[in-house]
């Protein structure tokens, strides 16, 4: 028997003259047949299918969160797209650092001339940025083209919100502060047929003291380990291979359910689906990477022998000040741990660069962990204030022109390490996971190695979705050459 939603027959079953239903995801079944009917009669009064695009800003929460959005807006009966060229368009926001709220407001005035050309248009905006009131408060004053406004708590209420706008004229919004709620079984449009992020909790209760993701996606829950298993089988069953496990903190997963799990124990349930080739988690905070964690990943056979470590800064003053509660010594154990645990494993990471009071001497640190871990690769990012955190109230805040060279000598280091990383395995031939046709020579294809390095060799489309053993000729930087076998 199939493990799939009928989503036709639940919507077939609701009754539209009826109240809504008070139950989820039931009430949201009965908005999406609301939505799809009030689409359809402007589709035919406009003589033409409505288009409809997400543009995400941002994490894989985010890229997720979209393809939730993109499976309501395809049953309600919009045409989705690519780009901004669309009669809805939603803004799926970050706002882990204040350039990206810039880009947004810049974006929204582009797409305010285009609403000025297609009165149909509906424009909505939605993810991290919308949970600051701040925010909120500007799009209401000087913004007030845009249609939807909803935040990080309440996506599985777009058809509710959806349908209020449609009938109405009004901007609607529609914050939550927090939520308890994990609401199930809502369609969802995959970007990959063969490869998936699952959440497995949402929210985060670190407060490392730079960063505004606690506040925006408030505090830590875990979804019930049944139903992530229940997902994974029905994407199994969808076709998919390969899962990547989200979640802000997936070391802490499982602490607050009512029967407590740990995240390794998730990873064996996760192990046992047949039919799942691949297993990714991210992200992983250092104070909570257990041993028990390493040693079910060392024993795997499906969990990649990759981990996302975030460091954020290597000297133990600024750390202890950014509230990670690690030191530099307890990162370098825990990385030597897990490379004599896991030899041939990927380590990649997060730095920030010029949180307030970083001194030389600190930033020597940071250099001198990424010497000694050696990273196959590492996101750089220079600290953005963001309101709100502790860090923002901090005097000693670091003036741009000590920054911008300590950001350019640690990227120089970051980039001729990960090169060198990056081409050890030169010369053996590895299972690949192959992701699509390569964008400039469609004679070949491009994979994924297990420790998410890139691989192009001859092939065709009917090899994406294929796990298959491939050849690493020759490493180009940050990428293989290869030869299927
Ligand atoms: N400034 C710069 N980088 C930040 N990050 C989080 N908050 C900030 C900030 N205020 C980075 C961290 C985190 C990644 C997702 O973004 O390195 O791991
Ligand atoms: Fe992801 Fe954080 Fe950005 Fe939100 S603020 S999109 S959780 S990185």
């Amino acid at each position: 028997m199939s493990l799939q939603i009928d989503y036709e027959k639940e919507l077939d079953a609701l009754d539209l003259a009826a109240q809504p239903p008070q139950e989820e995801p039931k009430r949201q079944y009965y908005y999406l047949k609301k939505c799809r009917m009030l689409v359809a009669k402007m589709s035919e009064e406009l003589g033409r299918p409505l288009t409809a695009s997400t543009v995400t800003f941002g994490c894989q929460m985010n890229a997720r969160d979209s393809e939730k959005l993109a499976g309501m807006l395809e049953k309600i009966g919009y045409q989705m797209v690519e780009g901004e060229e669309a009669d809805f368009v939603i803004y799926n926001t970050c706002t882990v650092r204040e350039n990206a709220n810039l880009r947004v407001y810049g974006r929204l005035g582009v797409l305010h001339n285009q609403k000025k050309k297609n009165p149909h248009m509906l424009i909505a905006l939605c993810g991290c940025m919308m949970q600051e009131p701040d925010v909120v408060e500007k799009l209401k004053k000087s913004y007030r083209f845009v249609d939807l406004i909803f935040g990080t708590h309440n996506i599985y209420k777009f058809a509710e919100l959806l349908s209020a706008r449609l009938e109405s004229n009004d901007m609607i919004i529609d914050i939550w502060k927090d939520t308890d709620q994990i609401v199930e079984d809502l369609p969802v449009e995959r970007k990959y047929s063969f490869k998936s992020g699952v959440n497995i909790m949402f929210g985060c209760n670190n407060f490392c003291s730079y960063c505004i993701v606690p506040y925006v996606r408030g505090r830590e829950r875990s979804r019930e380990p049944k139903d992530i298993i229940r997902e994974i089988e029905r994407l199994v069953e969808d076709g998919v291979v390969e899962v990547m496990l989200l979640g802000q903190n997936v070391n802490s997963y499982g602490k607050n359910l009512e029967q407590p799990m740990t995240f390794a124990q998730l990873l064996q349930e996760a192990e046992k689906i047949e039919g799942l080739k691949r297993i990714r988690f991210m992200t992983s905070h250092p104070k909570d990477l257990s041993d028990e964690l390493i040693e079910v990943m060392a024993k795997s056979e499906k969990i990649c022998h990759h981990m996302h470590l975030p460091l954020q800064s290597g000297s133990s003053r600024i750390l202890k000040i950014m509230n990670r509660r690690y030191t530099k010594e307890q990162y370098l154990e825990l990385t030597e741990k897990l490379r004599r645990a896991i030899p041939d494993i990927s380590l990649t990471t997060d730095i920030i660069v010029g949180f307030p009071g970083e001194t030389e001497e600190d930033f020597e640190e940071t250099l001198d962990v990424v010497r000694k871990v050696r990273y196959d690769s590492a996101f750089t990012f220079i600290y953005s204030k963001r309101t709100g955190t502790p860090a923002a109230a901090m005097e000693d805040q670091v003036p741009e022109e000590v920054i911008k060279p300590r950001f350019d000598r640690l990227l120089k280091e970051v980039q001729k390490i990960s090169k060198e990383m990056s081409s050890r395995m030169t010369g053996q031939t590895v299972p690949v996971l192959v992701e699509e046709i390569n964008d400039h020579d469609s004679s070949l294809v491009t994979g994924r190695l297990d420790n998410n390095l890139l691989v192009h060799f001859k092939g065709d489309a009917s090899l994406i979705g294929k796990i298959v053993d491939v050849h690493l000729d020759e490493c180009k930087g940050f990428y293989y050459m290869g030869t299927m076998r």
